[in-house]
């Protein structure tokens, strides 16, 4: 493995890639650029599964592989850059590139939600550096400002839309009142959703992201599988037209909060005021917003996915490692798990609720809907009644909730349901709360 300052000229620190699609392709045409070489940069191989395939970039020949031992045992190779996405067998090869006295760089939020804190362990161990901003919200640098420059704050709450396929389609949703279904489409259409689409609409995406970010910003390990995770799936066009009604718009939310004295972590879509920056934040957009004991509100927006924003983040840890090697500079790990903050159940969780209701449309039912509600210490702000349907004698109720527990609703809903003139609780949306909704 050379040794050298990366910018003395002396020797060239080796990359090798592991995936040349969409993101690997930007970063190899970076790494042979003009700068690249510059500063030191040596593209010496990548892995790929297909080495038939044409490339949006042209590799020195012999350079593109399908034999992973190419890479991981290439004496002449200081970092591997993993771009291959997926758990397995990118955890496997990211372990032993570390093992083997490699520095990894990363844009995998899957294996290091999952597998982050024994790839840290294995890093310190063999004395090499894991680094992996573009894990979380592609371009933004979020993942080093948390490790660095914001590690003498405690960090009191972060509240994200993380996930740009989700973010296009609620637009669209709310700008165009287009369907669910109809949004999906043409967000495949234009290559912002995959053919299979549930990582991103069922909001497992988000929840890495948002389980990275919260284990880096309160010192936890948050398990994926702790955190509270509902996608947009049920949101509907009526959900817009009616939250707008009311002075809102829908977003998917990944939050991480200290309240009650613990964390809650949780994803899920919300009610935002449209005067607030978030309802802003439109199409493939990702933003961070955190908020620290010292700094006070911090807001971080830019392009959460693409070639190049993904690619800046990760030559951005690709220059911060070559100077490690080069010795002019140091890479700052996860701190270990140091907090005592205990995990909080989703059920605790207090907000105020919007729910839509199908219901037979006569004398009545209204009271009967408040008498459940109130047997579970809800109490309603107002009620709208939208959409009646003369002819099938049904209409649609929206309930705006005071701030009420998650478990009493979900409860109240169970019983509202089972009432023989409701035909359903069709939607069930928390109200986030800003300073100015209060
Ligand atoms: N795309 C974005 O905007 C974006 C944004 C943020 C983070 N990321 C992350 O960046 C990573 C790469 O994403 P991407 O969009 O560039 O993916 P991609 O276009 O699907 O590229 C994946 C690459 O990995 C190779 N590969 C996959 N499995 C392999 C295996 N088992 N053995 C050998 N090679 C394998 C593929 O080879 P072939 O080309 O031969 O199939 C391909 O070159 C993922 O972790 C993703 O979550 C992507």
């Amino acid at each position: 493995m050379t040794s050298m300052n990366e910018t003395n000229g002396s020797a060239p620190i080796g990359i090798g890639l592991l995936g040349l699609g969409v993101v690997g392709s930007a970063v190899a045409a970076s790494v042979l650029s003009n700068d690249g070489q510059k500063r030191g940069l040596k593209l010496c191989g990548a892995l790929v599964r297909d080495a038939s395939r044409q490339r949006a970039v042209e590799l020195p020949s012999g350079s593109v592989t399908t034999d992973p031992d190419i890479i991981l045992d290439s004496p002449d190779i200081d970092i591997v850059v993993e771009l291959m996405g997926g758990e397995e067998p990118a955890l496997e090869y990211i372990s032993r590139a570390l093992a083997g006295g490699k520095h990894v760089v990363t844009a995998n939020k899957e294996v290091i939600s999952k597998h982050g804190e024994r790839l840290r362990a294995l890093a310190t161990e063999h004395n090499v550096s894991l680094q992996y901003e573009a894990s979380v919200g592609g371009g933004i640098p979020i993942i080093n400002p948390l490790l660095d420059d914001l590690s003498a704050n405690e960090l009191l709450s972060l509240r994200a839309i993380i996930n740009g396929t989700t973010n296009y389609i609620l637009t669209e949703m709310a700008s165009g009142g287009a369907s669910f279904d109809d949004a999906l489409a043409d967000a495949q259409g234009l290559g912002f959703a995959e053919a299979d689409p549930t990582a991103d609409v069922d909001a497992f995406d988000a929840v890495y992201k948002i389980s990275i970010l919260a284990r880096l910003a309160f010192g936890v390990s948050v398990p994926v599988e702790s955190i509270y995770r509902e996608g947009i799936r049920k949101t509907a066009s009526q959900d817009f037209r009616y939250a707008g009604e009311l002075g809102y718009t829908i977003k998917l939310l990944a939050i991480a909060r200290r309240e009650n004295g613990g964390l809650l972590v949780r994803v899920h879509p919300a009610l935002v005021p449209v005067d607030v920056p978030m309802a802003k934040v439109e199409g493939v957009l990702n933003v961070v917003e955190a908020e620290g004991d010292l700094v006070g509100p911090l807001w971080l927006q830019g392009r959460g996915a693409g070639a190049e924003p993904t690619a800046s983040a990760v030559m951005g840890d690709v220059l911060r490692t070559a100077s490690v090697i080069g010795g002019t500079g140091n890479v700052r790990q996860a701190r270990p798990i140091d907090s005592e903050l205990p995990l909080l159940e989703m059920d605790e969780h207090q907000c105020k609720f919007y729910v839509r209701l199908t219901v037979r449309d006569r004398p009545g039912v209204l009271a009967q809907i408040a008498g459940a509600l109130g047997e579970m210490e809800i109490s309603i702000a107002s009620v709208l009644q939208m959409d009646t349907d003369a002819e099938l004698k049904n209409a649609d109720l929206v309930i705006m909730t005071h701030p009420a527990r998650e478990a009493n609703m979900q409860r109240a809903v169970e019983r509202i349901d089972a009432l023989g003139d409701v035909d359903n609780v069709a939607n069930l949306i928390r109200v986030e709360s800003y300073p100015t909704d209060r």
